[in-house]
């Protein structure tokens, strides 16, 4: 199966680690080849937020994958319209409910706008970090 690791999967949104000191610790799930980033992401308790429910309306959900990235399912027009709603889009962007695991591993990285939105919907967790 392949392994999906995520660099940042709890950190607060806009603290994107500098250095190696302050690396946060990745997390690291193995999952079947098809899995989406999001499904993967709920499965393993990373931050990947989904205000629409993985119904392809919301772009909060929005990571950028740092290697694998020609691994994954190909982008359809559909994503690429509703990334436009994103920030910061790069070369490396995906939509995480849309984006699906071949073989291969890949590493990824949730965007700010992301890990913002999962807070908003956990807010107990939002009380947690202050
Ligand atoms: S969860 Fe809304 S577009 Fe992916």
């Amino acid at each position: 199966m392949p392994k999906i690791t995520f660099v940042n999967a709890s950190a607060m949104p806009g603290t994107v680690p500098q250095s190696a000191a302050e690396e946060l610790e990745p997390l690291e799930v193995a999952v079947p080849a098809g899995t989406s980033i999001l499904d993967a992401a709920e499965h393993c308790g990373a931050h990947v937020g989904s205000a629409c429910g993985g119904n392809l309306a919301c772009s909060t959900c929005h990571v950028w994958v740092l290697r694998g990235y020609d691994s994954l399912s190909e982008i359809e027009d559909a994503e690429d319209d509703i990334m436009d709603k994103a920030f910061d889009v790069r070369e490396e962007s995906r939509l995480g409910c849309q984006a699906r695991l071949s073989g291969q591993d890949i590493v990824v990285e949730i965007s700010p706008e992301s890990l913002q939105a999962w807070l908003d919907e956990h807010p107990s967790e939002r009380k947690k970090a202050g």
